[in-house]
């Protein structure tokens, strides 16, 4: 939808000409934006609607599926951590909505030729984000199998996208699942952010009420996870658009 090579925004504005992102959004590429007055009254679009227009799409993936897990809460929590961020049209999705069975399609997803409703389902689903960050739990010292099969389905989707990761267990927080999983972002072109959430012992962030009650520590990290996966959001998306790989 934008250009931004050429210094120039077309697509969804019906204008005379093309306004320079700078009038758009000010010279400084950072958030919070505060967008040219000209370019306000030009456009009659306000601050959130050129920012919302603008924001890299974040899905924040719930990658356990079994019955009784925490993830949802965790997930939950971190979602709504990213909507006031700000940076971000953040998403919640549930792997366990899209029933995945273990890997059924016949080619390799680098293809693309889909024959099951549920990878079409899917990819779509991933292709439709800039960012993920997964919320995952350790199994065995080791990433939970949704986790793995959903990454498996697709490829290119998953392609040139940075990804955080969000981990809890016992006392290891599930960082050895997270480190694992690591090895299969990069083999899917994605880029793992070094930032994280640790949640260490889980089950002790609970209240009577099931909600994930986070500490000081989770909050502070996630925001550093949030700033670091929106630069690479914002890298990636335009090397996307401008080589044509997404
Ligand atoms: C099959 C299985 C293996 C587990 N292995 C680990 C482990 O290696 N490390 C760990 O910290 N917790 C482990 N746990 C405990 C999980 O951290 C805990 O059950 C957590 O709630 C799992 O996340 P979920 O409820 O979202 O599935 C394991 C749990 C299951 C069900």
């Amino acid at each position: 939808m934008f250009e931004r090579s050429g210094r120039a925004i077309t697509g969804r504005f019906s204008l005379c000409r093309p306004i320079p992102l700078s009038e758009l959004i000010g010279s400084d590429f950072g958030f919070p934006h505060t967008p040219g007055k000209r370019a306000v009254a030009r456009t009659g679009l306000k601050l959130p609607s050129i920012a919302k227009l603008m924001a890299p799409k974040l899905h924040i993936i719930i990658c356990s599926t079994r019955p009784g897990r925490i993830g949802p809460p965790i997930a939950t929590w971190f979602h709504e951590l990213a909507v006031q961020h700000g940076k971000f049209e953040a998403a919640l999705i549930d792997l366990a909505d899209f029933n995945l069975p273990v890997y059924d399609e016949p080619e390799h997803p680098a293809r693309q030729h889909y024959q099951h409703a549920h990878t079409r389902k899917w990819a779509a689903s991933i292709n439709a984000a800039d960012a993920y960050i997964f919320v995952t739990p350790e199994y065995n010292y080791g990433p939970p199998p949704p986790l793995l099969n959903a990454l498996d389905y697709v490829y290119k989707e998953w392609n040139y996208k940075p990804a955080g990761i969000v981990s809890y267990g016992g006392v290891s927080g599930g960082i050895r699942a997270a480190q694992m999983e690591k090895l299969t972002l990069t083999t899917l072109k994605m880029m793992p952010m070094v930032e994280a959430v640790t949640v260490q012992n889980a089950s002790s962030h609970f209240d009577d009420n099931e909600n994930f009650m986070p500490s000081d520590h989770h909050r502070s990290s996630g925001i550093l996870l949030l700033d670091e996966l929106h630069k690479w959001a914002q890298a990636l998306k335009t090397m996307r658009q401008s080589q044509s790989v997404g």
